[in-house]
This record gives C-alpha cells, sequence and structure tokens, in this order.
C-alpha cells in the first residue's frame, strides 16, 4: 500500500514530544512490513534541511485568503530515516526557528495542508490511504472530501490519529475563507462550538480515527477538552492503537547518546556506570537512588505538583534520596523547580531545558522515572524507561495504565490512582521500599529489559485498520 503521513512533526527533523517519535518511526515499520509509507511536514529551519540533498516535486502558490504563498515541496529519498520525506517550504510561513506557538499558526498550518493536497491532486495515481495525525492535519479530511479543488482525491481513505485531545486548533468562522471553495451547505462539518475546529472537523470526516492507547480511546468519550459527546458518537468508527517505540533508536544496546551501553546480561555494571556520570555531572550521590521526570512541565503531565511532591520527599527521606528533572514549559514550574536546588544541593538538580542527548542518559541512568499524568494519551517516556531498565512510577491513566504492571500484581512498576501530592509521594515510598530488596529490583530490570515494545505489531494493526 502507499501510505502518506501528515503531520507537524517528525523525528529526528522537528520534534516537541511523543508525535514527532511516533511519525519518525511507525512509517519505517510499515515500510519493513512491504509497504510504501511517505511522511509530509512543514520545512521549518532545521539541521535536516541544510545538511540533505532535496529534490523540488512541487513548485505553485498556496491561496489562504486574500494572501498568496509561493510554496515548493522538497523531497529527500535516500531512505535514511527508512522512509521518504517530503518537506512543504512555505515561503513567509515556516522559514523560522520553532515548531508551534506563533501567533498565525492557523495560516501556517493552514498553508501547509492545502500545498500538500495540491501537489497530491497532480498526481497520476492516488494513494491507498492518507493518514493524518492531530489538528495541524486535520483539515486535510474535510478538505478532500468537500473542497472542489482537492476532488480527485475524495474517494481516498483518509485515517486520523488523535495523539492528543486536548490541542484542537480551533479558530474563529470569520477566517473561514482561508479554506479552498467547497459547497456551503458542508459548513457545519467543520463547527464545534461556534467555531472553526480542525480536530473536530478530522474527526468527523476522516474514515478511521484513532487514538494512541486503547485506555485513552474509552476516556475521551467522557474527557476531551469539550469533544467528548463527539468522539462518543463517532465511537463506531475508532479504535485504540498502542504506540510502539523505535527500538533502533532507543537501545541501550547501541545508544550514542549514553556514556556505557549494556543489554540485560551486563545491565547492572551498565546502569551503573551511567548513574555514576549522571550523579558527577548533576552533583548527586550515586549511593542513593535516583527518581528522575523528563518531560513538558505542563499541567497535564501533573508538572505544577512537582514542587512540593519533591519537597516532601526530600524532607521525609533525611537525604537518602535523589532528584533530577529534565524539562521545560510553564515558567513558573520552571521557577520552582530550579528552586529546589538552592535548597537540596547534592540530593536535587533540575536541567531547564530540551536535550535529546541528556534524555538518553537519564532513560539508562535512573533507579525510577514519574510520570503523574492528570492526562497521558499513550506516553513514551515509561516504554523508553522499561527498555532501559529504569523501573516507571506512574499513575493509572490511558497509555500508562496500558503499560504499566503494579509490582503488586505481579507487575513491574508503581502505580497510583490519583495525580496528587500525596498519592505521587506514596508512590515514592513504595519505590523506596523496592530499592532495599536489590535482588528483586535485578529481576524486574531484567524482565522490563524483554518487553517488547517495538513498533512491529502496532504497524501492522494500522495496515489492518487502512484495509477495513
Ligand atoms: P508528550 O508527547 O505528551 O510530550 P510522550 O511521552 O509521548 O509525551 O513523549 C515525550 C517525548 O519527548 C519523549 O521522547 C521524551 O524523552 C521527550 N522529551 C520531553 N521533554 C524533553 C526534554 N526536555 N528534553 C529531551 N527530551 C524530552
Ligand atoms: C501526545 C501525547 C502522548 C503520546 C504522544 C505520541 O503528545 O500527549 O501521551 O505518547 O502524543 O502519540
Amino acid at each position: 500500500m502507499e501510505i502518506i503521513h501528515l503531520s507537524a512533526e517528525c523525528y529526528p527533523i522537528a520534534k516537541v514530544g511523543g508525535l514527532g517519535d511516533v511519525v519518525g518511526a511507525l512509517p519505517k515499520y510499515q515500510n519493513k512490513l512491504g509497504h510504501v509509507a511517505k511522511v509530509v511536514m512543514p520545512a521549518y529551519n532545521s539541521k535536516f534541511l541544510y545538511e540533505n540533498e532535496f529534490e523540488t516535486v512541487y513548485d505553485g502558490w498556496v491561496k489562504v485568503g486574500a494572501v498568496s504563498y509561493q510554496a515548493r515541496i522538497l523531497r529527500e529519498s535516500t531512505n535514511k530515516l527508512g522512509f521518504d520525506i517530503y518537506l512543504v517550504h512555505i515561503a513567509g510561513l515556516f522559514d523560522r526557528d520553532g515548531v508551534y506557538g506563533f501567533a498565525d499558526d492557523t495560516e501556517r498550518f493552514l498553508a501547509f495542508q492545502i500545498a500538500a493536497l495540491d501537489w497530491m491532486a497532480q498526481w497520476e495515481h492516488q494513494p491507498d490511504v492518507v493518514h493524518v495525525h492531530d489538528h495541524h492535519a486535520g483539515l486535510i479530511p474535510f478538505m478532500m472530501s468537500n473542497c472542489f479543488q482537492f476532488s480527485k482525491l475524495n474517494q481516498v481513505p483518509t485515517v486520523l490519529t488523535i495523539h492528543n485531545a486536548q490541542y484542537q486548533g480551533q479558530f474563529g468562522w470569520d477566517k473561514l475563507h482561508y479554506l479552498p471553495p467547497f459547497d456551503l451547505i458542508n459548513t457545519s462539518k467543520l463547527d464545534w462550538s461556534s467555531a472553526i475546529n480542525p480536530l473536530a472537523a478530522a474527526i468527523k470526516c476522516a474514515w478511521r480515527v484513532t487514538t494512541v492507547s486503547p485506555s485513552y480511546l474509552d476516556e475521551i468519550s467522557h474527557a476531551a477538552n469539550g469533544l467528548e459527546s463527539l468522539l462518543a458518537q463517532e465511537r463506531g468508527k475508532s479504535i485504540g492503537v498502542l504506540n510502539g517505540i523505535d527500538i533502533e533508536v532507543w537501545n541501550p544496546q547501541k545508544d550514542s547518546m549514553i556514556v556505557k551501553t549494556y543489554n540485560a546480561r551486563t545491565l547492572e555494571s551498565g546502569k551503573k556506570a551511567n548513574k555514576d556520570e549522571l550523579c558527577r555531572v548533576f552533583n548527586l550521590d550515586p549511593d542513593q537512588p535516583l527518581y528522575t521526570f523528563i518531560g513538558r512541565l505542563v499541567g497535564e503531565k501533573g508538572a505544577d505538583l512537582l514542587p512540593d511532591i519533591f519537597y516532601n520527599a526530600l524532607a521525609q527521606s533525611g537525604g537518602g534520596i535523589n532528584i533530577l528533572v529534565l524539562g521545560s514549559g510553564d515558567p513558573q514550574v520552571e521557577d520552582r523547580l530550579n528552586e529546589i536546588t538552592q535548597h537540596y544541593p547534592g540530593k536535587y538538580n533540575a536541567y531547564i531545558g530540551y536535550n535529546e542527548a541528556l534524555s538518553h542518559q537519564i532513560y539508562a541512568g535512573a533507579d525510577f522515572l514519574l510520570m503523574p499524568s492528570r492526562v497521558e494519551p499513550c506516553g513514551l517516556n515509561q516504554m523508553y524507561a522499561l527498555r532501559y531498565g529504569t523501573i516507571p512510577i506512574v499513575r493509572r491513566i490511558g497509555g500508562l495504565k496500558d503499560t504499566v504492571i503494579d509490582i503488586g500484581d505481579g507487575g513491574f512498576g508503581i502505580c497510583h490512582d490519583q495525580s496528587s501530592v500525596w498519592d505521587v509521594g506514596h508512590a515514592i515510598g513504595r519505590a523506596y521500599e523496592l530499592y532495599l530488596d536489590q535482588k528483586k529490583v535485578k529481576e524486574i530490570r531484567k524482565y522490563m529489559m524483554s518487553i517488547d515494545h517495538s513498533w512491529d505489531s502496532s504497524a501492522q494493526q494500522y495496515i489492518d485498520i487502512y484495509q477495513m
């Protein structure tokens, strides 16, 4: 099958979070199954853009309302990523640093989607499926089935994957003329809560909808930032497919970003060397358990709870634990997390910012990884932790519920029910007890590293969905 993925992120070209990891891996595994999966994404300023050679496959003008933008689509086809990548270059909109968060994001992502469709509508053949990810590509199913300009594509099946329903990309009806002409009788397909809502439009118009874990699919029929009733209504065409991880990128045996590589046989000495290095760099105590957090410092991840959780744990343990944080996001949370360093030097440290290599070093060197998420559609961190023999401490929600089994139930992680300072504090205490039983810790680590979370089975599950 020929599968076209459209996304705002794709690792290693542009990654803000897990969306980038998924779109950088799933197509590769689909190609391994014998299909032809390709990725189309915006051409942000990136190392990848400057360090590779491209062929121009489309050169045209894209109209967004009254403004026309020059668009080019650039193809990199050496297969170094495991799939062909197409970068949509739009002068004035994407030739800047950064992925999201600009005042003109509506115009940027609309121009991206229109250019991609204009190009596909010029092909002599048609792809077997168009697979869109999140709201940045969410108007594509609507435009394919309704805009006159793309009528050639109106029978091509579309699949929407919801990575996170919190973000929907809404904009006002005053911008309706941004969309290429369509029969106005279909306007209601764009509407949700009196705004144009790209994620809602995709849920309504895509042939199939998937979520990134089965539990998240159950949860969003009850809570999805306003979209719950729509999701409940469209449940019949929706399926939860658990994300995988790219076991070539996340492989402690071959990882060039960690100081010592290891496998299940050498994991004790390997983890020790990686922990020693982390403790040396961040002035921590290698003889005490190391608890860590990696992620976006936002409410969804429970990041606002972290400062109180850490103050309590550090005070109650009497110096018997270490904590290391890697993340960025809410400036208030960043400040509070930085402040703790002054009160607990030698026991606590924080790296505020984004650092891919450091994230690998932490998965390798940590004893425990905390994920007190309020919402977690899938979560990849816990799966990386498992692969690196680091015990996850997670809230039972979304994909965390689907991937981590508590030690009390014969599993390998520590689970708690609520995203609260008390619940996480209690879980940290349980982890401490576990740490004292090093024989058990070793057994658990070995077992975790043997769990197969590769994309092999989920990549096939998507193929089955395309063919339904
Ligand atoms: P989300 O996509 O909601 O942020 P996921 O668990 O799916 O959560 O994926 C997060 C990805 O981003 C992981 O690859 C994680 O290692 C990475 N990540 C998050 N914050 C940082 C950071 N500050 N530095 C490096 N990597 C980070
Ligand atoms: C989103 C979700 C996260 C998920 C990721 C990849 O960013 O917040 O839970 O793992 O997408 O699907």
